[in-house]
């Protein structure tokens, strides 16, 4: 059976609401390869106007981040409800900037993948290590940790991993493809121990410096179903570049 690879673009905080649109409309235009689903996530205030020009069409709509609650008082925060009227459909939850810049802890973490598919959304739990963590050996234990506590008490597969390590996020530092591999086929095995057959379904995509250079390689990996693309995300020639990239891996 043929690989269908999902790439999604993480926007993080970058483009006016008005360059966003602009930026849809370009990757709109590219096409998208048969092999392969996009989903694009900017920032919150620019879901409105991305959502407009995306209607239609296979691109699909994501979030960054989500408070755990249908509404309430809740100053600052997004709810998935109010993301589901907005026509996204996944949501990126426990991204490593959030569990350090924002001290998001794996409970929180776990709160949310429950309520994005309380609400079906599809959770993208980010997991991965920090260089400190990787070069002391525990990358497999923390990795598993994140994993299992986020999936506590969860049997619905409507999720997506993405396995991003810290070190390889915005560095250009990306993991070699054999590195790559070697924790996805990890990641593999929990999905299936926890899910047994039906985590075969589970797209683990990976993350971190992911470039049109060199997504191909990694993309040619057997555990590697995708990517999550941070930087050359916002550059529609880029974005593009790394889906047709599934097309050759
Ligand atoms: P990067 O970011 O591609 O810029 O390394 C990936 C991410 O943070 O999801």
């Amino acid at each position: 059976m043929e690989k269908k690879y999902l790439i999604i673009g993480n926007w993080k905080m970058y483009k006016a609401p008005s360059q966003a649109v602009d930026l849809a409309s370009e990757i709109l235009k590219a096409g998208c390869p048969e092999n392969a689903a996009l989903v694009v996530c900017p920032p919150f205030t620019h879901l409105w106007g991305v959502a407009a020009v995306l209607k239609n069409s296979a691109i699909a709509l994501g979030a960054q981040n989500m408070y755990p609650a249908a509404e309430g008082a809740f100053t600052g925060e997004i709810s998935p409800a109010m993301l589901r009227d907005l026509g996204a459909s996944y949501v990126i939850i426990g991204h490593s900037e959030r569990r350090s810049i924002f001290r998001e802890s794996n409970e929180l973490i776990h709160q949310k993948v429950k309520a994005a598919q309380d609400f079906q959304l599809t959770p993208i739990l980010c997991v991965g290590e920090t260089l400190v963590e990787r070069e002391s050996g525990q990358h497999r234990e923390v990795v598993e940790e994140q994993i299992s506590s986020a999936l506590e008490g969860i049997s619905d597969t409507h999720l997506i991993i993405a396995y991003e390590p810290v070190w390889a996020i915005g560095t250009g530092r990306t993991a070699t493809p054999e590195l790559a591999q070697e924790m996805h086929a990890f990641i593999r095995d929990l999905l299936k121990k926890r899910f047994r057959e039906e985590g075969l379904g589970v797209h683990i995509l990976y993350g971190g410096s992911v470039k049109p250079g060199n997504a191909a390689e990694l993309f040619a990996q057997p555990d590697i179903t995708g990517g999550l693309i941070g930087g050359a995300s916002i550059v529609a020639e880029d974005f593009m570049a790394i889906a047709r990239a599934a097309e050759v891996a």
